[in-house]
């Protein structure tokens, strides 16, 4: 039996793993940890019995103990929480949080070397270097979730390190993709929340919108493959079907493609190195027809240019471009702002905050919370 921790096991990455391990009989779920959904958080608890649960505060952890009067388990509050039930002897730590609130769990999962099943990217983006070497000093392993880089990961298996020409990350585009500028403009949070291939939680959704999701990405595959951003490129491909490719010397391309369903990279990063049969739907080209493919448009999507931009700056950017976003796509969220303001709230920021090397997990922090208050003063100016 392996032990696996779920941190956001009441969200979309979450509950679809659930659903993995359902027809996995070898995992023995020691930890879950949500936010506020205590309902869905009590059930999960009555069917995989954990014996340690992390809820995002004291009313969440009250519920939850009216909810199971009886259960026997630890119930643990906050990001304090969700931080030791990364550190609660398991095997694998699926990390499927939102945003830097990740970085945490993340570097308590790598530094006790477990396997650290990676959807929260948010982590690497902002703190992508420490995470590594906590990882390498302690023998841990990192698993990506994202089905790009789970189809990265896929694809690298058939060459050396030395033999990669460049990574081809693939792009739905998202509702906006062939929609001029100026009616970017008018764009509402229901245009935004109405993904054309992939039903996910809001924050990637309007990531994905921006297409700060594919910039988001390009960073994470920097960090996970070791590979530099002039070898990285994206393209846009609306039907999702190819996940991502790898260019060789030899100019082979090798791609991963399959239904889009978050379930198979998920079960991939559990159950890596092995492959288990899968129930769901397989892929059928012949009735998908045709794959097409574009070039993407940085004019109209500032994100992925500025977070292209940040990872090439390297030290701290990306972490202030990561805090910036976060406070951004929220404000966007509560119609506090315009869809194209999130960009230029982003880069307001970046501008703002000194850009250097940090040495330590605090220093993240510290840009991350500056990058923060600063985003917060730019919303408020509408
Ligand atoms: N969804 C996808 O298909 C997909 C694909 C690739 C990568 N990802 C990445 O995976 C991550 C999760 O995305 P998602 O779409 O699953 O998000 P989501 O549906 O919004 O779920 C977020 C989860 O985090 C929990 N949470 C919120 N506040 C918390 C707190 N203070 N402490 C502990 N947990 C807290 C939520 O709990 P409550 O709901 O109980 O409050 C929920 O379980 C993101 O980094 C995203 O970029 C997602």
């Amino acid at each position: 039996m392996k032990r696996i921790a779920i941190l956001g096991s009441t969200g979309t990455i979450g509950v679809q793993a659930l659903e993995v391990l359902s027809h996995l009989d070898t995992y023995e779920v020691v930890a879950l940890a949500a936010g506020r959904n205590v309902e869905r958080l009590a059930e999960q608890v009555r069917r995989y019995r954990p014996q340690v649960v992390g809820v995002a505060d004291e009313a969440a952890r009250r519920a939850l103990r009216e909810l199971l009067p009886g259960e026997r388990m630890d119930i643990v509050v906050g990001d304090e929480g969700l931080v030791a039930c990364a550190a609660y002897p398991s095997d694998i730590v699926l990390n499927a949080v939102v945003g830097a609130r990740g970085i945490l769990p993340a570097l308590a999962t790598v530094g006790r070397g477990a396997r650290l099943a990676l959807a929260n990217k948010e982590c690497l983006v902002a703190a992508g270097d420490l995470i590594l070497r906590a990882m390498r000093d302690a023998g841990g392993e990192m698993v990506p979730v994202d089905s790009e880089h789970c189809a990265l990961h896929q694809c690298l298996r058939s060459g050396q390190p030395e033999e990669v020409l460049r990574l081809v990350l693939t792009a739905s585009g998202g509702p906006f993709r062939s929609w001029p500028k100026d009616r970017m403009a008018e764009v509402t949070v229901r245009d935004a929340l109405r993904h054309p291939n992939w039903n996910m939680g809001q924050k990637i959704t309007i990531d994905s919108a921006t297409m700060m999701n594919k910039g988001l990405e390009v960073i994470e595959a920097h960090h996970l493959f070791g590979v530099p951003y002039d070898k990285i490129a994206v393209l846009v491909h609306p039907e999702s079907i190819v996940h991502s490719m790898a260019e060789f010397v030899d100019g082979s391309m090798v791609a991963q493609l399959a239904t889009a369903d978050m379930r198979l990279p998920i079960q991939y990063a559990i159950t890596y190195p092995e492959r288990s049969p899968a129930p769901w739907p397989r892929l059928n080209l012949a009735s998908v027809g045709a794959l097409h493919f574009e070039e993407p448009d940085f004019d109209r999507f500032p994100c992925l240019r500025l977070a292209m931009e940040a990872g090439r700056a390297g030290g701290l950017a990306p972490c202030v471009l990561n805090a910036a976003n976060e406070v951004a796509v929220e404000a966007f969220l509560r119609e506090q702002i315009p869809f194209l303001r999130i960009p230029e709230v982003v880069e307001a920021v970046l501008e703002r905050v000194p850009n250097e090397v940090p040495q330590s997990v605090e220093d993240v922090l510290r840009a991350d919370g500056q990058a923060r208050r600063l985003a917060e003063l730019y919303v408020a100016k509408g």
